[in-house]
């Protein structure tokens, strides 16, 4: 491991009960601990997080959303590239739903960004409304990989993008760590053809991975085309 790695990844130099309690506070955090894991998560995954933002266009006035928002430091990210737009954040713990408002506090009494407690299986928005929704670090870890895709695909606007950024995918440099997480949790880790497959799977065109693997970083990129409009919204 090289001094990035040993920065961004969490020791897990913990006992028994300790590690697992740890470890699959990422999947779902909870509790005091949970809220520890969120403020180091929102430190940790900056950079990544950058990275991926960076691979797809970003309009002043677009309506986005980041799901399995953690703490909200992504939304804060989409806030400011998005100024005259808006930015919601939704996640299925209620412990992240809660640091993440106090992340972006000012913007949400501003009505500039908007959180709440929903799964990315059954999201509460009509059909074709975001522009961009983006997903860091968390879409190894919903229940049905194919059903949070297609449910995705459902709330994007007709020419709208999905971007998918992760450290953890097989052939990636962090898959050890992910293998050690993979026993305390329930994780699906894709090789890179296998998240490409994910995207097109559920109607995704212009489908791209990028792959920076000097830092094990991958962004998968898809547009639902033109001719993706999903009923009535
Ligand atoms: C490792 S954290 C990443 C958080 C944040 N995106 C970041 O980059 O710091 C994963 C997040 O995904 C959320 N999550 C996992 N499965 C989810 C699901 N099915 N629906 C909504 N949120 C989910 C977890 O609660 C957790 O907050």
């Amino acid at each position: 491991m090289d001094g990035h790695t040993q920065r961004t990844m969490p020791t897990i130099a913990l006992a028994g009960g300790r590690k697992q309690r740890s470890l699959s506070q990422c999947q779902r955090p909870a509790g005091w601990r949970g809220r520890l894991v969120l403020w180091s998560m929102n430190r940790r995954h900056s950079r990544v997080t950058d990275w991926g933002l960076g691979q797809v266009a970003i309009r002043d006035g677009d309506t986005i959303l980041d799901v399995g928002c953690g703490g909200g430091r992504t939304v804060a990210k989409l806030a400011l590239a998005a100024p005259k737009g808006r930015v919601h954040g939704i996640d299925y713990s209620p412990e992240s739903v809660a640091v993440a408002r106090r992340t972006n506090r000012e913007l949400v009494e501003q009505g500039l960004v908007v959180i709440q407690e929903a799964s990315v299986l059954d999201l509460p928005f009509p059909n074709d409304h975001f522009d961009l929704v983006t997903a860091v670090e968390t879409h190894f870890w919903w229940q049905d990989l194919g059903a949070g895709m297609k449910e995705v695909f459902r709330v994007l606007k007709p020419g709208g993008w999905l971007a998918i950024v992760a450290e953890f995918y097989k052939g990636g440099r962090h898959l050890k760590y992910a293998d050690r997480l993979a026993r305390f949790t329930t994780m699906a880790i894709l090789d890179v053809g296998e998240h490409e497959a994910l995207f097109t799977q559920a109607g995704f065109g212009d489908v791209r991975m990028i792959e920076d693997a000097a830092r094990g970083w991958l962004c998968g990129v898809g547009t639902k085309p033109a001719g993706g409009r999903t009923g009535e919204s």
